[in-house]
């Protein structure tokens, strides 16, 4: 299985992600990493710091001419925004006079709750932390465990299904390889031309207003055999690891599967996926898939579908009552440089968590030192359950 750490502050020198558990074997295209690196970039809403940072990654250990061989791997991303606090957010004791301390906390931000957790007298050394800017290294992290089940042919999508109170529909004729390339040509990665309209309008008025905006995410995974995550333990089913992931993504307020909430005001008879056999290509079918392609925390062989709830961003330029940390005086949450709606980047972002849980399940039941062996698993249960 896979582990992995992150590191960095969203004003530090860079970002660092190890990962460890990665199989030999595999071919890895660096660009398309940075590919990933830069949907996470896009989409209309983001603030000036999305113009500064161009993110790429830089390979540190356990890549040798573009194959990996089994030691773990370090990817760094570089803060170009350092440039601007290299004293502000130095390591050296000398330069601590440099830093204005920040005292005023942003309702809807960890810096209150976080000062006083960790009894600090600047949020600055909370928020550098808590910053979304750490989603960069989580972005690398999915688009490298893409590549290890390229071969596998499984895909995952994430685009939006609704900014604010706007929805934008999803044509159900498309493909996934249709809807990503329909969703990445979008400014705010809907497949509905009339909501992108709304949604623009919407943003550009948040933003006269000095207001933010939060929505809805849908991810798609495809190509998943069943039998991914099991129901024998908590921590192994499959929809347990994807909605901790994603609810460990700054701003999630909610996870949905399949229909979710929804399942709970229909009966049994209008949710449950009925079961079928196709005797031609030797598998069980399924006649509807509201589950969202789990069942007792195991993939069903249906697309995985999960929705994720992003909350308006927290930090807002007309801003909140808030009170001063340090003299506990009446005051308004601080303005840090900030988006108005980062809700397409996050489709990125949640697409990449999703992959990796989905990847790390994978690596589980197929599990093998190199490529080759996890293929033969691969196959060799393929060939069981064409047997069954
Ligand atoms: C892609 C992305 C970008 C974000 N950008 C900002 C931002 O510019 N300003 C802001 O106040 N919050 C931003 N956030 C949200 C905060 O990071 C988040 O709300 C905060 O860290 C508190 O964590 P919590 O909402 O999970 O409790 C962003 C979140 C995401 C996913």
């Amino acid at each position: 299985m896979l582990r992995f750490l992150t590191a960095g502050e969203s004003h530090g020198p860079e970002l660092a992600v190890i990962i460890e558990g990665v199989p030999a074997g595999y071919n890895i295209e660096l660009e398309a990493i940075n590919r990933d690196l830069a949907r996470r970039q896009k989409g209309y809403g983001r603030g000036g710091r999305m113009a500064i940072e161009h993110d790429q990654v830089r390979v540190v250990s356990g890549i040798r001419f573009g194959r990996t061989f089994g030691s773990p791997i370090t990817f760094i991303i570089e803060n170009q925004d350092f440039k601007n606090w290299e004293k502000r957010m130095s390591a050296d004791p000398r330069d601590s006079g440099e830093a204005k301390p920040v005292t005023r906390p942003r309702p809807g931000h960890a810096d209150l709750a976080g000062v006083l957790k960790y009894h600090l007298d600047d949020i600055r050394e909370i928020l550098e932390r808590a910053s979304a800017r750490e989603t960069a290294a989580r972005v690398a992290l999915g688009s490298f465990a893409r590549q290890l089940v390229a071969p596998f042919d499984i895909s995952v999508l994430g685009y939006v299904v609704g900014i604010g109170n706007i929805e934008a529909a999803v044509p159900a004729e498309l493909t996934i390889e249709q809807l990503a390339k329909v969703t990445e040509e979008s400014p705010v990665r809907v497949a509905d031309a009339d909501a992108e309209r709304a949604i623009i309008a919407e943003i550009d008025q948040c933003k006269r207003q000095g207001d933010t905006l939060g929505g809805i995410v849908e991810v798609i995974a495809d190509g998943l055999p069943v039998g991914l995550g099991s129901h024998v333990q908590w921590d192994r089913k499959l929809d347990g690891r994807v909605a901790h992931a994603l609810m460990s993504l700054q701003a999630v307020k909610g996870v949905e599967f399949g229909k979710g909430f929804g399942a709970a005001r229909v009966r049994g008879s209008q949710l449950h996926d009925e079961i079928g056999y196709d005797p031609v290509a030797k598998r069980f079918t399924r006649h509807s898939n509201n589950s969202g392609g789990t069942e007792g925390g195991i993939s069903t062989g249906e697309p995985l579908r999960v929705r994720v709830a992003f909350k308006p961003l927290s930090t807002l330029m007309r801003p909140l009552r808030s009170a001063d940390i340090k003299t506990k005086a009446e005051a308004v949450g601080t303005i840090e440089r900030s988006d108005v709606c980062a809700v397409p980047a996050a489709a990125v972002i949640a697409e990449s968590v999703v992959t990796f849980e989905i990847v790390n399940a994978f690596l589980e039941k197929f599990a093998g030192d190199s490529l080759a062996e996890i293929a033969r698993n691969y196959r060799g249960y393929l060939e069981q359950l064409r047997n069954y």
